[in-house]
């Protein structure tokens, strides 16, 4: 075949090859090289820079160490917590799985934070409570001090050196290799070598995280830009629920990193300009604890009526101060150097500078509870598309429908990194070997590195990163944490503009080795590709729920839109279709939609 003989791109087999190597992908690949496949994990980055490492305070499990609890509430809470969006089919599979996998982790080696007793540290989170609501606050979140991501990063990386998982580490994913038959491999770039490859496979699962870097201001990682979202679209998938896309409430204010809602979990709370605990008026029993939309917005609001603080009122006041040093240094040592470092604020003494910033994309690749990624059916149902899965913060399963609880997020990628694995290794017992490739299948993502290699230097096109950049300020500006029809529908036809200027755009570096203009750009493409469904999707959801607060029509409507959305990104630009919630758990009554108050 002509690129086996060809220098230029050298082929792999693998019986799976996942591409991220945050906790999703590293669960994933554990389940499956302990049972004895040969698994390549490729990574843009050294694995143990996935950003999972920069998750702070914990995973959700109802183990019940600190406070009373049970699976069924932690269920409740979350369904609550999605404004009823969530499919209460994979939100009661996540919650049931929850101790187990926790235990799981523990076992592994993941080092949590202890109790007296010996037993998991749990602390309370947002959004959590006991006996449905009637029981007040729950303590589910288990933590390591608040570097729990970071633990159980580097326990799964452990793991997998230890069960013979092949690392292909700076390896930038180019395109899928798909035909009617189902996806059969990845192609991909060696960043460090400047050379193609590709990767052959019987089963392909993207785990790449989120797309933080769709706006300006964000907790994310300069590495979180949805490039597996942005190849599911390219081969012609649709991405779900993109318009939910979570402000988490306290980023350190005009810089982004996160300041854990575990220091609320743990006594801090939210001042104004005033001095006043601003969140008893917007949540009166759960206060600070409340689910993140509901923090972030009445943050917005106290900032918007003018009761900000600083020169420009634009941030408000995390007090900890009181909890004492010794708390502050066991628990959140981490909270007490990022508060130094990013905002030069010795947080055991001043309270730290915050303001809702863009954290978490709940909408992604439509997958069910065991990873398989699924396609709308001509005819009505949706099918699973042979050999492709997608798990983590890349998919939507969706267990977090409008708005994730804290906590939930590491609870994800572990459970549904296991529950993929086990679904993938009964995919390979009945596909058993490696699929005929179209001979030029790899061309088309060879093609994306050419295009910037290659292609004519054009005369006054703009800098990528400037294009970027303007994009980035596009979503803040008009797809924030409050929304209304005319700043969105001007921030689309600003998108609109900014993705031809890209597609024309050239760059400076054509070198092929370590060229990191190269990677930007590519990961420009891809970013755009989310803004663009992200903002549409936004555009056309005319109600308010969870993290979309749409400021023209600000209720919840059940009869309308109690539906998840669908965006394809065309040659002629988006289009959406809907599909109905899962509101059927497997095995216990549902949980209809009510008014959330908390
Ligand atoms: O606030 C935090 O520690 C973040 C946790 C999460 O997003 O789940």
């Amino acid at each position: 075949m002509a690129y086996l003989s060809s220098p230029h791109v050298t082929h792999h087999f693998h019986d799976v090859v996942i591409v991220g190597a945050g906790g999703a992908g590293m669960r994933c690949a554990l389940q499956l090289a302990d049972a004895g496949h040969r698994v390549a994990v490729i990574s843009k980055v050294l694995p143990t820079r996935s950003h999972t490492v920069a998750a702070q305070g914990g995973i959700n499990a109802a183990l019940g160490n600190v406070l009373s609890d049970h699976w069924l509430w932690h269920m409740y809470d979350t369904v609550k917590g999605s404004d009823y969006l969530g499919d209460q089919d994979a939100i009661e599979y996540m919650c049931r799985a929850a101790p187990l996998v926790v235990r799981e982790l523990e076992h592994q080696g993941v080092p949590f934070s202890r109790l007296d007793s010996g037993m998991i540290y749990q602390r309370p989170f947002g959004g959590q409570s006991r006996e449905f609501g009637e029981g007040g606050q729950a303590a589910r979140t288990c933590a390591a001090a608040d570097r729990t991501g970071h633990a159980i990063l580097h326990t799964m990386y452990q793991q997998n050196l230890r069960a013979g998982t092949h690392f292909y580490e700076e390896y930038f994913a180019l395109d899928l290799i798909r035909d009617e038959a189902g996806c059969h491999g990845v192609m991909a770039w060696d960043i460090a070598e400047g050379r193609f490859h590709l990767f052959q496979a019987k089963a392909v699962i993207l785990a790449t995280g989120g797309a933080g870097r769709i706006f300006r201001t964000t907790t994310n990682a300069h590495i979180n830009t949805g490039d597996g979202a942005a190849l599911a679209l390219a081969a012609g998938l649709p991405l779900e629920d993109m318009e939910f896309f979570q402000f988490h409430p306290t980023g350190i204010a005009h810089v982004g990193p996160l300041i854990t809602e575990g220091v609320r979990g743990e006594g801090g709370y939210l001042v104004n300009s005033e001095g006043e605990r601003f969140m008893e008026r917007y949540a009166p029993h759960a206060k600070d604890l409340a689910s993140r939309d509901v923090v972030s917005r009445a943050i917005a609001r106290e900032i918007r009526e003018g009761r900000g603080c600083g020169p420009d009122k634009d941030y408000v006041l995390l007090k900890l101060d009181h909890l004492g040093r010794d708390l502050i240094m066991s628990r959140l040592p981490n909270i007490h150097e990022l508060a130094l470092r990013f905002a030069g604020v010795d947080c055991t003494k001043e309270p730290i500078p915050v303001q809702p910033t863009a954290h978490y994309t709940m909408g992604g690749i439509p997958a069910n509870r065991f990873g398989e990624v699924v396609a709308p059916g001509s005819d009505g149902p949706e099918t699973p598309v042979p050999g492709l899965f997608a798990i983590g913060e890349a998919a939507c399963v969706s267990v977090h429908g409008a708005n994730r609880l804290g906590g939930n997020s590491l609870l994800e990628i572990v459970v549904f990194g296991r529950a993929c694995g086990n679904r993938v290794k009964k995919w390979l017992r009945e596909h058993r070997y490696h699929h005929t490739l179209d001979p030029d299948c790899w061309k088309p993502g060879a093609a994306r590195v050419t295009r910037w290699l290659e292609g004519e230097a054009r005369n006054g096109a703009r800098r990528v990163s400037e294009i970027r950049l303007e994009m980035q300020t596009v979503m803040q500006d008009h797809f924030s944490v409050y929304r209304t029809d005319a700043s969105m529908r001007e921030g689309l036809e600003k998108l609109e503009s900014l993705a031809s200027e890209l597609a024309g755009a050239a760059i400076a570096d054509r070198g092929g080795v370590f060229n990191t203009e190269l990677i930007e750009a590519m990961e420009a493409e891809n970013l755009m590709r989310l803004a663009r469904v992200t903002a549409a999707s936004a555009h056309a959801r005319t109600e308010s729920r969870g993290a979309h607060a749409h400021e023209d029509y600000p209720e919840r409507d059940d009869e309308r839109w109690l539906k998840h959305t669908l965006a394809w990104l065309e040659d002629d630009g988006v289009r959406l279709d809907y599909k109905p919630v899962r509101m059927r758990p497997m095995t216990v009554e549902p949980f209809p939609p009510k008014e959330r108050v908390y």
